[in-house]
């Protein structure tokens, strides 16, 4: 099997390849990365040197170079894990989120119809349902996103079953929870806090902490799209969660526990998302595990590790935290909250 993996330098996506190389080790894998802010080199440098692993340099909207690929290596299926995923940045600009996850979305969907591909597989999230006070989202739940960056991934979901419906592309899209783990951008909750805290710097908690997310670890994620991609329906969309609900206090206390800091360091700030702050996430899960996956790790010791990582490997994030458009970023978006705590 020839497999493209978009967005492998990123997150979720580099853990994927990881566990593919170890487990399918007869495949021959093909990765496609922008390189974009969040997506880094060092982060591919383990699997990239095993020689299993082709990398190509470019972007998801770009017909002629994802065709390129697509032809000249006579790939079979993709997993697109390529987007732009962070909330907050959302709100300051939501363009280059609808670029990626629609427009690249859209691209793909063709290239995948033009070459008669086998299966495409969409890695959305469970943030495309909005929010959800009591019970939990299944794949039945209609979507309502409260974001830009949500809305711009429903966008790519919808994409996804248009494409079903209008031509029998043979599409499955998965939507995961909050995922944690080693090499995620220090942006998100966990990472930005454990890096903050790690360095001694404060960490703002938007309003009072109440919010939920349901968590889970990154191998787990990234075994969950493995299984959809290899047992899957198409037309079909599978909740990828750990029935893990925690409220952003519960992660903070395990975080301060973790690098041996204080409430002192803790800012509770207005919250700067709004009325487009989720109060809860929860999905059920029975659908994919009816086919067999179900999530592996612990939360609260897969937590405690993931910051030991963060400890551990500076030489991987400080880079990140000391460049310039990160620290501009984080200055304009919590310089009038944090002011000179940033
Ligand atoms: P985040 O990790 O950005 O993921 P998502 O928005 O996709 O859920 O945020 C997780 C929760 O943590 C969310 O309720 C917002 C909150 N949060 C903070 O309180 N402070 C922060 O600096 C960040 C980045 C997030």
């Amino acid at each position: 099997m020839n497999l493209l993996v978009t967005g492998a330098a990123g997150f979720i996506g580099s853990h994927f390849v990881r566990l593919v190389r170890r487990v399918r080790p007869d495949w021959t894998v093909h990765v496609l990365d922008a390189l974009t802010y969040s997506g880094n080199g060092t982060t591919m440098a383990d699997f990239l040197a095993d020689g299993g692993v082709m990398f190509h340099h470019g972007r998801i909207e770009d017909h002629t170079k994802v065709t390129e690929i697509v032809q000249g290596n006579q790939i079979h299926q993709i997993v697109n894990f390529a987007a732009e995923s962070h909330n907050d940045r959302s709100l300051v600009s939501g363009s280059s989120f609808l670029v990626s996850n629609a427009m690249g979305v859209e691209n793909l969907l063709n290239v995948v119809r033009e070459n008669q591909l086998q299966r495409f597989v969409q890695v959305s999230t469970d943030e495309v349902y909005g929010t959800i006070a009591e019970g939990q989202f299944t794949e039945e739940t209609p979507i309502a996103p409260n974001t830009p960056y949500s809305a711009s991934k429903a966008a790519g979901d919808l994409q996804c079953r248009a494409h079903f419906k209008a031509y029998k592309t043979p599409v499955v899209l998965t939507r995961g929870g909050n995922t944690f783990g080693p090499f995620q951008y220090p942006e998100k909750l966990i990472p930005f806090f454990a890096t903050r805290l790690i360095q001694g710097k404060h960490v703002p908690l938007y309003g009072d902490g109440s919010q939920i997310r349901e968590w889970i670890h990154a191998e787990d994620h990234a075994a969950g799209v493995l299984h959809v991609l290899e047992n899957g329906l198409v037309g079909e969309a599978y909740n990828i969660g750990d029935v893990n609900e925690r409220t952003n206090l519960e992660i903070l206390e395990v975080l301060l526990e973790e690098t041996g800091r204080g409430q002192e360091l803790v800012i509770n700030i207005e919250d700067p998302r709004k009325g487009a702050h989720d109060a809860r996430y929860s999905m059920a899960t029975d659908k994919l595990q009816a086919l067999g996956w179900k999530p592996e790790k612990e939360f609260i010791p897969s937590l405690r590790s993931t910051i030991q990582w963060y400890r551990e490997n500076r030489d991987w994030w400080e880079p990140i935290v000391q460049d310039p458009q990160y620290q501009a970023f984080v200055k304009q978006y919590y310089g009038k909250y944090l002011g000179d705590l940033l």
